[in-house]
């Protein structure tokens, strides 16, 4: 798609607007570990996630990247304790039903991606409500993996290209690169130029793996619920300070 212009504001001196990552993945890591230190229930943790998140999109907004994929849920995820996957699912409902007038007003696109049969029927509607009403907006895409798997992924797009293959509607020989994105959830994104992940596991953890190819990776050491404005500030500059080669010399 096409990002509509718009009145970048902020954007701090020392970045340079041309060379911004295009499309910013984030591992928000650390919410447990940031309510552990403060002497809270890891619940909290995730609550303040949230404030964090919505912070990093409306500066990715402001200052002109024009995606941003969060990693919400994993599939490795319902190994938690059951009373923290109740807590998680019933927030990220919470969450799309209050906000969603105002992604609207923001022209956010919302994309939810993962195996989101398996998630609660309440959450399926929100999630399909918050995406039907924001699929033509044009001021940021903004995707949220949930019930997600990188492998889990693949997966499904070799089940429904062998699907098509048996059915004689496609031959192998068809199939490459840009076929097999096509059967990706993220067919219509772009893939991550930028990967964050917060808390300092060196991990890609099962996160758009296939994706995540020629992503640079930035990881600090603040967790999650600490993540600023200056803290992107600081992975930006990290970023535009990198060589990109994409395997060439
Ligand atoms: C990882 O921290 C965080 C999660 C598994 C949940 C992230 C979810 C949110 C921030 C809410 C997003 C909401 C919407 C609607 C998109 P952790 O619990 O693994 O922390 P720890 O490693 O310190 O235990």
């Amino acid at each position: 798609m096409t990002v509509k212009p718009t009145l970048l504001q902020d954007l701090p001196a020392d970045l340079e607007r041309e060379r911004l990552p295009r499309h910013v993945a984030v591992i928000m890591d650390g919410n447990g570990r940031w309510a552990q230190q403060q002497g809270l229930p890891r619940i909290m943790g995730h609550r303040r996630g949230v404030d964090a998140l919505k912070g990093i999109l409306r500066c990715c907004k402001d200052w002109g990247v024009q995606a941003l994929t969060a990693y919400a849920f994993s599939t490795e995820n319902w190994g938690r304790p059951i009373e923290e996957v109740d807590f998680l699912m019933t927030l990220f409902e919470r969450v799309l039903r209050r906000e969603l007038q105002e992604m609207k007003a923001e022209d956010v696109q919302i994309r939810f991606v993962g195996n989101l049969a398996a998630l609660p029927r309440s959450l399926q509607t929100e999630i399909e409500r918050s995406m039907s009403e924001t699929r033509y907006n044009q001021g940021i895409q903004f995707t949220i993996a949930t019930n997600y798997g990188g492998r889990q992924e693949i997966v499904q797009a070799c089940r429904a290209i062998a699907t098509q293959v048996k059915q004689g509607l496609l031959d192998p020989d068809q199939i490459d690169e840009a076929l097999f994105e096509r059967h990706l959830y993220t067919a219509e994104i772009s893939d991550p130029d930028l990967l964050i992940r917060t808390s300092g596991e060196m991990r890609i953890s099962n996160f758009l793996l296939w994706q995540m190819a020629y992503a640079e990776l930035y990881i600090t050491e603040t967790h999650w619920p600490d993540f600023d404005r200056s803290a992107f500030h600081q992975a930006l500059a990290a970023y535009q300070q990198r060589h990109r080669r994409f395997g060439k010399v």
